[in-house]
């Protein structure tokens, strides 16, 4: 039996969708088990791009079975618009994707509530999704829907009828003076809803069964991690955080498979650190128009791929990487845009934190005290040459494989795959199971 998992160790957007698209084709399933539209993966191949937010990468591939286990936070619409734009770039999806019953639903009123609680002094700058409140009302549990009830016309109505006004009374409060507050109409959304259901419905099973047959019949599960491990909201930077279990320890619960199986737990990492949205960031380059975080945001195309909003920039965090590939369980790293820093003079890793004019190598609990840490850094030199047809080890600049191995060394785990690009080509295998 084996379960590999492919999981971010930074605050997402490490290029963790190369990385399953590259060994997808050896398995039989692919699932995700936290997260919903939030997420951004791009695959390249050659000249074609696909990019996802909801839909597992494996969809990509026809002969593996993609699966959004019951962990994920549904948006029917962006369910059904990537089916129609991948059926548009001639991958036909059917049969080979399924989503849980017991998946919970986003409603427009989620997004909404999310707007009006983003427009007040609690703003964390989410990806405006309406991920938050759905995952609020799935632990409420008054107020959640799951994608199973979608397919009962009569219950979803009767369910709908009752959440809605309350949903309704809940946004105009948040809105407060403000005003300006769309009313939803209960009706109107289960008439919408109810047309999605009949385009979802033959994706929609139990999937904790159709995994746990999987795995008795021998097949193979990758599981893909959505959002980063230093957004997952029991072990990130909470409250800066998303509202799901990012880490590998979200797979149990997010997707029926029992956490004993995972055999391989492949940690991702860019060669530097990005984030978006609010919260602390301690090496964060924030050094103007002219500045080296300027430049790795436009060589490395650093903005996200589902809101488009420039993602913020800084040096590698050791500190961070660590901590997460504790929690994570990472039997490797994977280094990711490696070929981005190309032409710095020197390069800079974070090793320790500096609190109070104390050293540290642990990561704070708390946001607010990370917020305070200044990084301790390390000074390596950087290389002038193009890596980004660079294939093997071997032919890396002396100063990009002592880069990599010190990442290595600082975060106690072999690097597996060091990538130079976005192409499935652009990339160099240092070992691999
Ligand atoms: P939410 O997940 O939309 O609630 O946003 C919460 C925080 O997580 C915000 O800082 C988002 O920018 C961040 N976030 C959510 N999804 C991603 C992702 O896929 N990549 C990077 N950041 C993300």
């Amino acid at each position: 039996m084996s379960c590999t998992c492919v999981v971010g160790l930074q605050w997402g957007d490490e290029a963790k969708g190369k990385i399953v698209d590259l060994i997808g084709g050896d398995h039989d399933f692919v699932v995700r088990y936290n997260g919903g539209n939030n997420a951004g993966h791009t695959v390249v191949w050659g000249d074609r791009i696909f990019k996802l937010s909801l839909l597992p990468t494996g969809t990509l591939n026809p002969n593996v079975t993609s699966v959004i286990g019951n962990g994920v936070v549904v948006y029917p619409p962006q369910f059904l618009k990537e089916v129609d734009a991948l059926a548009a770039g001639g991958i036909s999806v059917g049969k080979n994707l399924a989503v849980s019953d017991h998946a919970h639903v986003i409603f427009p009123y989620h997004m909404a509530e999310e707007s009006a609680t983003e427009k007040t002094d609690s703003s964390i700058g989410t990806t405006g999704r309406g991920i938050g409140p759905c995952y609020q009302d799935k632990f409420g549990r008054t107020g959640g829907i799951r994608l199973g009830e979608l397919l009962h016309p009569k219950h979803l109505r009767e369910r709908l009828q009752s959440i809605v006004p309350r949903k309704n009374r809940v946004i105009r409060a948040l809105a407060g003076d403000a005003g300006g507050v769309k009313e939803f109409d209960a009706d109107q959304v289960c008439d919408e809803y109810l047309g999605y259901a009949e385009r979802l419905r033959p994706h929609v099973q139990d999937t904790a069964y159709l995994l746990n047959d999987g795995l008795k019949a021998g097949k193979r599960i990758l599981f893909e991690a959505a959002q980063g491990s230093l957004l997952d909201v029991d072990h990130g930077t909470y409250p800066y955080v998303t509202s799901s279990h990012s880490l590998p320890s979200g797979i149990w619960s997010g997707s029926g498979v029992p956490a004993k199986h995972l055999t391989r737990i492949i940690g991702v990492v860019k060669a530097y650190t990005t984030r978006v949205g609010r919260g602390p960031f301690p090496t964060e380059l924030a050094d103007g128009p002219e500045g080296i975080g300027e430049r790795i945001r436009k060589i490395g195309r650093e903005y996200g791929t589902v809101t488009g909003r420039p993602r913020r920039v800084g040096w590698f965090d050791a500190v961070a990487s660590r901590y997460t590939a504790m929690l994570s369980g990472a039997d490797e790293i994977t280094v990711m845009l490696l070929d981005v820093l190309s032409g710095l003079d020197e390069l800079r890793i974070c090793v320790a934190y500096e609190l109070d004019g104390q050293r540290r190598t642990t990561f704070p609990s708390d946001a607010f005290v990370l917020e305070r840490c200044t990084p301790v850094y390390e000074t390596l030199p950087g290389w002038k040459e193009d890596l980004t047809k660079v294939r093997k080890a071997a032919d890396l600049p002396v100063a990009a494989r002592k880069y990599v191995e010190r990442i290595s060394e600082l975060i106690a785990l072999p690097v597996s795959v060091v990538s130079v690009g976005p192409d499935r080509a652009q990339t160099i295998m240092l070992q691999g199971k």
